[in-house]
C-alpha cells in the first residue's frame, strides 16, 4: 500500500511532506481557477488543491470528482494561505497541491450527507448503515467501543482472568426471557437455543478451577426491544470463585475507573454509594435511580391518614403508600402540563396526580380544602416547600406509588434539564428480593435467576416466607441506566434443588432442563459469584448517546429487524424439509 498518511491525522509539522492520501470526496469546490476537494478517511477531513498550471489532464480528471468518490491522491503539504486557516478543523492550518490523482471508484449520490447530525429517518439510516457508519460520529462510536474493549481486556488479564468463549448452540430452558431457537438438521425435532447469557457456563468454569473468568458474549433475549435493549447484544461477563459481594464491588469499581481513564481520560469517584433496594425503592422509586438530581419520593401517609382527603386516608389505611415529590421551581406549570403528567403517570398505574402549587400568596390545589392548615403545614415543610414550587402526590400500592412517582420524577427532570450531560452517578444497589410472585403464572419466579444465593439470614425464610428473602444479588448503575447485574451464587446442589422447587419446578423438570449443573455441584463446586455488564449500555453512556443502536455496528430495528440485509427472511421449502419443519401457515 502507498498510502503514506490518514488525511485527518496531517498537522502543520507536516508541511514540506510529500504524502499519498486515500479517502472520500466529502466536498468539492471550485474556486478562482482551483479545484478543492475535502478529503476524507476515518480520521477526518484534509483540504486538496488541484490547480490547471500542475498538470492539466489531472486537473480535468479533477473535475470530475462527485462527493463520495474514491481516490488516491499524491501531494505537498504546505500551509494554508494567510488568512485562510479553519479553525473547525483539526487539519485546518494546512493544505496539499495534489500533483497525481486516481479515482479509484464513482459512486452513486448518497441517499443523506455524510456528516453528524443529519435530519433523516432512523429506518434509512439503518437500510444505508455503511453510509451511515461513515460519519465521523458514527465512526468516533465504534472507536470508542474498540477502546472500551481493549482496556476491559487490559485490565481483567492483569487482574488474572482468562477470556474463555462459551457455547452459542445451547439448551432451552425455562426462567429469563423467551428463547431464540435453532432447528437441528440432524436431530429431526430437536432445538438449541441461542444463550441468553453464558450463565451457567461460567459457573461451571468456577467448578473446572478456573477461578477467574470473563467474556465478551453475545446474548440473545426475545424480548419486546427499546433504545437500551436489542434481541442480540453483548455482555462483559465475568466470574470468580472463593469471594464475596466486596470483591466484586471493588473489582468493577477498579476496572470501570480503568476504562474510562484509558478510553476517555475521565476520572470517576470511587467508591460508588450503595443503596439497598428497599431503600433505592423508598427514595426514588426505582431499583435503577438516577442520583445526578434529588427530588426524592417523601413520605406523608401518617398525615394522609388522619385528613379528610379519602383516597389517601384510605389507601394509607390499607398499608397502601402515600408519597409525593418536590419539583422545585416548577410551579409554573400550566393546567395542560398538569393533564399531561396526570396521563403520564396514569400509564404506570397512578389513579391520579394530586398535586399543590405554591406560591407567594399561599397554596393552590384541588385536594387542599381536604387538609388543615397544620396538616398543609407540616407536608410542606416535609417537602422543604418554597414559593415556587409544585408538589405531586400518588397514593397506591407501593409498588404503583413506586413507578408512577419514580417515573414522574425522572420525566421532571428531562424537562427542567436538572443534570448535566457529563456528569457521572454510579450507585450499587443491592440486596434485591429473591423472589417475586407472577399472578400470570401464579408462582414464584427469580428476580435475579434461579442460580442466585440466598442470604444466609434469610436461608431460613424460604419455607415459610419466601418473598421476604432477600438475595446476595447486586446491580450497577450509571445515571439510570442498569449497566450490569450480578450475584453470588448457589453452590450447594440441595440449596439448588430446594430454589428449583420453589419456582415450581418437579425434580424431573430440574434434572431435565438442569441436570448437568446439579451433578456438577455434587464434584466440588467452589463459592462463586460474578457480574455481567451490558457492553452496548456503557458505550453508549460513554458515548453520550440515547440508544445503543447508536454505538453497535449493525444493530435491529425496534421490531427486531434488520433493514440492511432484510432479515429476518422466509426460507425454501427445501430447508425447511432438510429441518423436518412445516409451517402452519407457509407462506409460499
Ligand atoms: P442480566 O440479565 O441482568 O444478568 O444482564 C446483564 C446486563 O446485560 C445488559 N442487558 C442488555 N443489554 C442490551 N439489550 C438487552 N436485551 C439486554 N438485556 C440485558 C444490561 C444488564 O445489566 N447472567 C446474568 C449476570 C450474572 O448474574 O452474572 C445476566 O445476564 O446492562
Ligand atoms: P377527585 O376527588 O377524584 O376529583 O380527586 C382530586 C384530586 O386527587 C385529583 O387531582 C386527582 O387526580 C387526585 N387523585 C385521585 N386519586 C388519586 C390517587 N390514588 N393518588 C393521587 N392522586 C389522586
Amino acid at each position: 500500500m502507498e498510502r503514506t498518511d490518514y488525511c485527518g491525522k496531517l498537522r502543520a509539522a507536516d508541511v514540506g511532506k510529500e504524502v499519498c492520501l486515500c479517502g472520500w470526496v466529502q466536498r468539492r469546490r471550485d474556486h478562482g481557477g482551483l479545484i478543492f476537494v475535502d478529503l476524507r478517511d476515518r480520521e477526518g477531513l484534509v483540504q486538496v488543491v488541484f490547480s490547471p498550471e500542475k498538470d492539466r489532464e489531472m486537473f480535468a480528471l479533477a473535475e470530475r470528482l462527485r462527493g463520495e468518490y474514491v481516490l488516491q491522491t499524491k501531494g505537498l503539504v504546505r500551509l494554508r494561505p494567510a488568512g485562510s486557516d479553519n479553525e473547525n478543523l483539526s487539519t485546518g492550518a494546512i493544505e496539499v497541491v495534489a500533483a497525481e490523482l486516481t479515482i479509484l471508484n464513482s459512486a452513486k449520490t448518497p441517499p443523506f450527507y455524510i456528516e453528524d447530525e443529519v435530519n433523516v429517518d432512523e429506518l434509512v439510516r439503518l437500510k444505508f448503515r455503511y453510509l451511515d457508519l461513515r460519519r465521523p460520529e458514527m465512526q468516533e462510536a465504534l472507536h470508542l467501543r474498540h477502546k472500551v474493549a481493549l482496556a476491559i481486556r487490559h485490565f481483567l488479564d492483569s487482574q488474572g482472568f482468562y477470556e474463555i468463549e462459551t457455547p452459542i448452540l445451547c439448551k432451552s430452558s425455562p426462567e429469563g426471557a423467551r428463547d431464540f431457537l435453532v432447528p437441528s438438521r440432524v436431530h429431526a425435532g430437536e432445538f438449541y437455543a441461542l444463550p441468553q447469557s453464558p450463565q451457567l457456563f461460567k459457573q461451571l468454569l468456577m467448578v473446572s478451577g478456573f477461578d477467574r473468568y470473563f467474556q465478551i458474549a453475545r446474548c440473545f433475549r426475545d424480548e419486546d426491544l427499546r433504545a437500551d435493549r436489542q434481541p442480540e447484544f453483548t455482555q462483559l461477563d465475568i466470574e470468580m470463585s472463593f469471594i464475596s459481594e466486596e470483591d466484586v464491588f471493588a473489582l468493577t469499581e477498579q476496572m470501570l475507573s480503568y476504562v474510562f481513564e484509558q478510553s476517555l481520560e475521565c476520572k470517576i469517584k470511587l467508591p460508588f454509594p450503595k443503596l439497598t433496594h428497599e431503600q433505592a425503592m423508598n427514595r426514588f422509586g426505582s431499583d435503577k435511580p438516577d442520583l445526578r438530581y434529588t427530588m426524592e419520593l417523601i413520605d406523608i401517609a401518617d398525615i394522609a391518614q388522619v385528613s379528610e382527603f379519602k383516597v389517601f386516608a384510605a389507601v394509607a389505611q390499607a398499608n397502601g403508600w402515600v408519597k409525593g415529590i418536590n419539583a422545585k421551581g416548577c410551579g409554573h406549570y400550566s393546567r395542560k402540563d398538569m393533564d399531561d403528567l396526570t396521563k403520564f403517570a396514569a400509564i404506570f398505574g397512578a389513579k391520579g396526580l394530586a398535586y399543590i402549587i405554591v406560591d407567594e400568596h399561599g397554596l393552590r390545589s384541588p385536594i387542599s380544602k381536604f387538609f388543615t392548615e397544620q396538616q398543609l403545614q407540616d407536608i410542606c415543610q416535609r417537602m422543604d416547600a418554597e414559593a415556587g414550587d409544585l408538589l405531586m402526590f400518588v397514593a397506591d400500592t407501593p409498588a404503583i406509588c413506586a413507578e408512577s412517582l419514580g417515573r414522574l420524577r425522572e420525566e421532571i427532570a428531562a424537562r427542567e434539564k436538572l443534570y448535566d450531560p457529563d456528569e457521572l452517578c454510579f450507585v450499587w444497589v443491592t440486596d434485591f428480593p429473591l423472589l417475586e410472585y407472577s399472578l400470570e403464572e401464579q408462582r414464584w419466579v427469580a428476580v435475579h435467576h434461579p442460580f442466585t444465593s440466598p442470604k444466609e439470614e434469610d436461608m431460613h425464610l424460604l419455607k415459610n416466607q419466601p418473598g421476604i428473602a432477600r438475595a446476595r444479588a447486586y446491580d450497577v448503575i450509571l445515571n439510570g441506566v442498569e449497566l450490569g447485574g450480578g450475584s453470588i451464587r448457589i453452590h450447594d446442589h440441595r440449596v439448588q434443588e430446594q430454589l428449583f422447587h420453589l419456582l415450581g419446578l418437579s425434580e424431573e423438570e430440574s434434572r431435565d432442563k438442569f441436570g448437568y449443573l446439579l451433578e456438577a455441584f455434587e464434584y466440588g463446586a467452589p463459592p462463586h459469584g460474578g457480574i455481567a455488564f451490558g457492553l452496548d449500555r456503557l458505550v453508549m453512556l460513554m458515548a453520550q448517546k440515547s440508544s445503543i443502536r447508536d454505538v453497535i455496528a449493525f444493530p435491529k430495528t425496534q421490531s427486531a429487524s434488520d433493514m440492511m440485509v432484510q432479515s429476518p427472511s422466509a426460507v425454501t421449502h427445501k430447508q425447511l424439509l432438510e429441518l423436518s419443519l412445516l409451517l402452519d401457515d407457509p407462506r409460499r
